[in-house]
Parts: C-alpha cells; structure tokens; sequence
C-alpha cells in the first residue's frame, strides 16, 4: 500500500497577513516534491488571503471549527465557512485545544463527525503528555483518543492521523525516530484490530512534535511515518527542507 507522504504546516496563531503572504509566495516559488501532499493551517482570518495566494496545488486547512453549520456560538466557525473560504482542510483534536482550551474527546469527536459531513479532510491530532509517557500509559492515552475520533469516521479517505506527543510540541525535544515509529505502529495495528485492515493500511499517520531540517530525514525514513504535522519551522525556510524529507 503506497500512503501519499503527507506535510502540514501549522502555523497556529503567528504571522499577519503580510507575512504569511510572503510564506505562501515563497512555497510557490519553491522546489517541491510532487509526490508530497502539503497543506497549510492558516489562522482563519486569513484563511481567504492564504487559497487566494498560495499555488492550487497546495491546501489550506483551518486550525479549528465548531461541530455545527450555524448557529448562536460566539467566537466559532463552521466547516461551512472554511470551505466558503476556499480550504478543504481541517486540524482537529490538536493539543493545544485539549489542554489549553480544555477540548473533551466527546467533544472533539462531534467536530470530527461534522467536518467529515461537510467534505473537509480532517487531520485529527492525538498524543500523550510527559508524565503519561513516564507513567507508561502512552498506548492507554493515544488508543483512548484515536477511539473518540474513529467512533466519528464513516470514511477514513479524507483522515490524516497525527500523532504528536505533548512533550515534542515547541520544546525542541523531537520524538526519536524510534519512538515514532512504535507509536505509529501501534496505532496501525489498533486501526487494524478496531476499524480494518484496509483503513489501517491506507490511513496516513503523520508525527508531529519540533520536527526540524535537522531531524525529519530520519523521522521520515520510517515505515510507519507517512508525514509530518510542523509548528514553528513550518514558519522557516527550512519548511521546504522538511517537505522533501521523503526520498
Ligand atoms: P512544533 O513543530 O512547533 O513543535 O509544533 C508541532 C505542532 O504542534 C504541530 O501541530
């Protein structure tokens, strides 16, 4: 089973409107590897301004959305609106929103059912923090989450799963290739024993955690890493770098 090697850039809430027409330029300038997808989490307001700059051939994901089409929600949009804005993508579940924001797995779980509904591809983020790891319940913590977001997919062809443990989030602290690579094929293996065997052979799992230039050739060279979810160097030059990492 050939999975497309699969890029997102999250830039979460950094930039402005120049600068990150100036990234976007500069992507569409760049030397890509075609056989990558690559999408961009722009910050909603500019969602519009980023599809409008950036070459076709690169997605737009939103970083988040609310779990209905309209409504009296202050604050929130809808799947509705990002695809009004012409992005066809959605991160949901990231860590950020479950433990800054205090997002729930149910919760989290309805946003997914909703977007998939709406035809957004979600990349739906899963991940354990420091003292889960050292506690020895990372398998415990990611296999409870990734349940709350299968529960919600009727067609996996527009999921991408990110894993990304909360401790190699903005800490410099990249997840070693191997420990990558065992938690990504051990979410395989629960796809395959909870959902199929086609599901969990199709099915990208991408990492994410201070993934860098440095670090994402051998991240890359893994069986079971299909791609990266990048914060802060999707904001670098290096980005470029980290999209061509699969050779
Ligand atoms: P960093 O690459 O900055 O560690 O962020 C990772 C991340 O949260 C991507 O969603």
């Amino acid at each position: 089973m050939v999975r497309k090697f699969f890029v997102g850039g999250n830039w979460k809430m950094n930039g402005n409107k120049k600068s990150l027409s100036e990234l976007a330029c500069s992507i569409n300038k760049a030397k890509i590897n075609p056989d990558t997808e690559v999408v961009f989490g722009a910050p909603a307001v500019y969602i519009d301004c980023i599809r409008q700059t950036l070459d076709c051939k690169y997605g737009v994901a939103a970083q988040n959305c609310y779990k209905v089409a309209t409504g009296a929600f202050t604050g929130e949009i809808s799947p509705a609106m990002i695809k009004d804005c012409g992005a066809t993508w959605v991160i949901l579940g990231h860590s950020e929103r479950r433990h800054v924001f205090g997002e729930s797995d149910e919760l989290i779980g309805q946003k997914v059912a909703h977007a998939l509904s709406e035809g957004l591809g979600v990349i739906a983020c899963v991940g354990e923090k420091l003292d889960e790891r050292e506690a020895g319940t990372t398998d415990k913590v990611v296999f409870a989450q990734t349940k709350f977001i299968a529960d919600n997919v009727k067609d996996w062809a527009k999921v991408v799963l990110a894993y990304e443990p909360v401790w190699a989030i903005g800490t410099g602290k990249t997840a070693t290739p191997q420990q990558a690579q065992e938690v990504h094929e051990k979410l395989r293996k629960w796809l395959k024993d909870n959902v199929s065997e086609a599901v969990a052979s199709s099915v990208r799992i991408i990492y994410g955690g201070s993934v860098t230039g440095a670090t994402c050739k051998e991240l890359a060279g893994m069986c079971d890493v299909d791609g990266f979810l990048v914060g802060g160097a999707s904001l670098k030059p290096e980005f470029v770098d980290i999209i061509n990492a699969k050779q």
